[in-house]
């Protein structure tokens, strides 16, 4: 390494460093600041919407080429953002997708929306974070502001992302700001968009986190500034592992009101009339997407460095991941009563997307279930307004629409995901029997079916 390069940015251009911030927060606060959000999946392309409706310029950097030329025809892939939304922002110069990343440099706010899955082994897979920030860290200017929102271990942002940015000679906080802000939105919910849910923001240092906190608050209206990344990064995965051990307990208790022949929905609603101290949870057919089935496994992952080994998430992992199994004895033992066996039966999955309102079928419950159907001999066909088409069994298979005559043609329809697009009530009507997991059959009276509840 030369000389000049061990110097710092501010060593090299004296003078410039002490106006870094306030430059950057008059662009910030005068909506003239260039954002790039890196990844335009189901966080990124919401959020790059979001900032464009407040009037920045914003360009969506993807790897995938397919989805950049998608995008910027204005079809958006993911359900948070309309096509006409995308289209106007595109017509109006608002936004633009590239998967060129050199125009990182004529970028003043950075955000990293990578994927962070797990490896085979169950390990985190931060390979698509370091490839993101090998090219800021290669682009990197002055001046810039950096903010990874990609759910990961706590101690990613300091430990991992910080030294790359000081190899190049760069010090957070005078001449470049980093910072880690979780991402929580939930694809598909209509009630809380990204501009509705509070954003948490720990930089690596103070005015790392005010930048940042400045930065999300031209969108939304409550920023929780919090001391380091590190807790940024917990409180995410705290909100993770809460969802999951609380899925797994309603889960338990479903098979534990099983026994005793008592509907686990009705206690559980019973059970949330308090108004203090409970949060009810349902049970369901297991876990699916991006964030409950993997980010616990971030956070017990980290935990092995320091010979703490978890014990809630590895059981709420345990008890969610044998829903799936639980819910084909169910299909198997409802027929079983009919004095019909799995072996040549007709079931109609309603629903393969991991939960309603989203086409997303990473992790679905229903592809398993589905899969080990098929095994048993099943003739297996699904509905999924969302997902016009699977692979299943290594073969393309289609959406089928749900009609009385389908519905009469099965020996079970099994109900997998609630979507509101689907008519309960004809179901009810017309199919012979249903194993409902969502509760989707509550409170509808008509038909001869018979139910079966998880
Ligand atoms: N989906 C959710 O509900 C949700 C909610 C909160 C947080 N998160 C977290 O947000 C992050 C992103 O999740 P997502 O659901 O948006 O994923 P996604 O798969 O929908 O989108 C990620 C995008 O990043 C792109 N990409 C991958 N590597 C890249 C690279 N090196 N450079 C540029 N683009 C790259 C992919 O092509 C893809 O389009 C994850 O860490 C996830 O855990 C997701």
């Amino acid at each position: 390494m030369s000389n000049l390069n061990r110097l710092t940015h501010a060593e090299q251009f004296p003078g410039d460093n002490a106006s870094y911030y306030t430059q950057l927060s008059e662009r910030i606060t005068a909506h003239t600041a260039r954002i790039a959000v890196i990844g335009q999946g189901y966080v990124g392309l919401p959020l790059a919407a979001e900032f464009c409706h407040a009037g920045f310029r914003v360009t969506g950097l993807d790897i995938d080429k397919e989805r950049v030329r998608t995008l910027n025809r204005g079809e958006s892939l993911t359900p948070d953002v309309s096509d006409a939304t995308l289209l106007a922002l595109r017509n109006a110069g608002y936004y633009e997708a590239t998967w060129d990343f050199s125009v990182l440099r004529n970028s003043d706010v950075i955000v990293i929306c990578v994927p962070t899955p797990l490896r085979k082994s169950k390990d985190p897979d931060i390979s698509y974070v370091l490839a993101t920030v090998e090219q800021v860290v290669k682009h990197l200017c002055p001046g810039q502001l950096i903010i990874l929102e990609s759910t990961t271990y706590p101690g990613t942002t300091e430990e991992l992302l910080l030294p790359l940015f000081e190899e190049k000679g760069y010090v957070a906080g005078q001449d470049v700001f980093l910072a880690f802000s979780p991402e929580r939105i939930d694809p598909g919910n209509k009630q809380f968009t990204v501009k509705d849910i509070p954003k948490i923001t720990g930089g690596v240092t103070p005015a790392c986190t005010q930048l940042a906190a400045m930065f999300y608050r031209q969108i939304v209206g409550k920023v929780v500034e919090v001391s380091s990344p590190r807790v940024a990064e917990l409180a995410k995965l705290y909100e993770n592992v809460f969802r999951s051990v609380n899925i797994a307990l309603a889960n338990e208790f479903s098979l534990m009101c099983r026994q005793l022949g008592v509907s686990s929905r009705e206690v559980i609603d019973a059970a949330a009339s308090k108004p203090f101290g409970f949060m009810p949870f349902y049970p369901g057919p297991g876990i699916g997407g991006h964030c409950i089935p993997i980010d616990p496994a971030y956070l017990a992952w980290k935990l092995k460095f320091s010979n703490y080994q978890a014990r809630f998430i590895p059981l709420a992992e345990e008890i969610n991941q044998s829903m799936p199994g639980y819910v084909v004895d169910l299909v198997s033992e409802a027929l079983n009563e009919r004095k019909l066996c799995l072996n040549g039966a007709n079931v109609l999955a309603i629903g393969v997307a991991y939960k309603r309102g989203v086409g997303d079928i990473r992790e679905s419950p229903a592809l398993q279930i589905m899969a080990s159907l098929s095994k048993l001999g099943v003739n297996i066909s699904y509905s999924d307004p969302h997902v016009p088409e699977i692979v299943h069994a290594g073969n393309s298979l289609r959406s089928v629409a749900v009609d009385a005559a389908i519905l009469k043609a099965c020996d079970c329809v099994l109900i997998l995901t609630d979507h509101a697009e689907f008519d309960y009530q004809q179901m009810l009507m017309s199919a012979s029997l249903i194993v409902d997991t969502r509760g989707a059959m509550r409170g509808l009276s008509g038909g001869n079916a018979q139910i079966v509840s998880l």
